[in-house]
């Protein structure tokens, strides 16, 4: 693992209990990640903003390891979650040749989403970066590490990578890219950066998150991302990538929004596109997600309002535009929109300030 020197074990009088707790948002990727090599790291370099409503919370309170406690415990939204608690205990366990202390330590993790469960927004990069924020504030109150704020976000961001690989940007407010990309000098693949130099119109952006239906995917993201390796146009695909990320990056300087939200709605549609074209093929979208597609770009091009979609990986449109149409755009989604969607839910967020720490 590249740039984390680990630190030496605790000593006796190190070993502290302690609570630290960290509230931290989900985000929607505009260039998406999709295919990766090794451990969590991307094949092409990706782009999101950061959500301000939908967003984890979690606590953790730890004490020095006792061998008749459990090393780890979890509640979710007050109960307790055996299969979550595994893969955190299999998370904690990936991390240790980089933070051997945890070995020390027990831990009771108690996690809320402010979002439902099944609503399509990416909870394992609001969960998974609030658990990774907790383990760094952890490490930094028992070494006293000096408060170095960049150091300290960028190694939450490489641990949050390694728990799930777009929870890497949420550690970070407004605009994030992460991966290697020539159009980004100081962008790695080990963990995300906050990207500057863009138009304020994007920094009051709305994302209205249109339900399609809530059931579970059929075909989960680490799935997907293992398809891209047999993919045919997999190369093809991450210098795709490549170019969305020079073409966006310059309309979001120069607030180009119809640039912009041509590269959005490519990127939407080619992930889709990837999944139809895995071998073997599946598609996440359903006819709900054409039909409100369809009405979007019917709307903007009767309107000429800037009005645009993108879509993670699921079924559920993700509605974006900007603050200044927001009266409009209310309107025709509460109009046109919202009897399309599974109990006519939808679920309203903007561009967002990065994680808070509240213990
Ligand atoms: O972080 P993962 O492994 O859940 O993958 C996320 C993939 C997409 O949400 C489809 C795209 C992205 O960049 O967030």
């Amino acid at each position: 693992m590249t740039e984390i020197k680990p630190l030496p074990l605790l000593e006796k009088s190190q070993l502290l209990e302690g609570k630290v707790g960290w509230k931290s948002p989900s985000n929607i990727a505009l260039v998406k990640y999709w295919g990766k090599r090794a451990v969590q790291l991307p094949e092409n370099a990706s782009l999101s903003f950061t959500l301000s409503e939908a967003h984890t919370t979690t606590s953790v309170n730890y004490a020095p390891r006792m061998p008749e406690k459990p090393w780890i415990t979890f509640t979710f939204e007050g109960k307790k979650e055996q299969a979550f608690s595994e893969r955190i205990s299999k998370y904690c366990s990936s991390l240790l040749p980089i933070m051997p202390f945890l070995n020390q330590l027990s831990f009771d993790i108690e996690s809320r989403n402010s979002f439902p469960h099944s609503s399509g927004i990416a909870s394992s990069a609001s969960s998974m970066s609030a658990l990774a924020l907790c383990l760094c504030d952890i490490e930094q109150v028992l070494y006293k590490l000096e408060n170095d704020e960049h150091a300290f976000f960028r190694k939450a961001s490489m641990l949050a990578r390694l728990g799930s690989g777009s929870a890497s940007r949420s550690v970070y407010p407004k605009l994030v890219a992460w991966g290697r990309s020539k159009v980004i000098s100081d962008a790695r693949d080990e963990y995300a950066i906050p990207v500057h130099n863009v138009h304020p119109v994007f920094e009051t952006f709305h994302d209205d998150v249109l339900i399609v239906s809530e059931e579970k995917k059929s075909v989960s993201s680490t799935a997907g991302h293992a398809l891209m390796d047999t993919n045919i146009f997999a190369e093809k695909r991450y210098q795709q990538a490549e170019d969305h990320m020079a073409i966006l990056l310059k309309s979001m300087g120069e607030g180009n929004l119809e640039i912009f939200g041509k590269v959005v709605e490519d990127e939407a549609l080619t992930l889709h596109a990837l999944m139809m074209c895995s071998d073997p093929s599946y598609i996440l979208m359903e006819p709900g997600t054409i039909a409100v597609i369809k009405r979007i770009r019917a709307f903007r091009s009767e309107s000429g309002l800037p009005i645009f979609f993108t879509l993670d990986a699921g079924p559920n449109v993700h509605i974006l535009y900007p603050e200044s149409i927001a009266k409009q755009a209310d309107e025709f989604i509460n109009e046109a929109l919202r009897p399309l969607a599974f109990n006519n839910r939808i679920i309203k967020d903007v561009v967002g300030n990065g994680p808070i720490k509240f213990i």
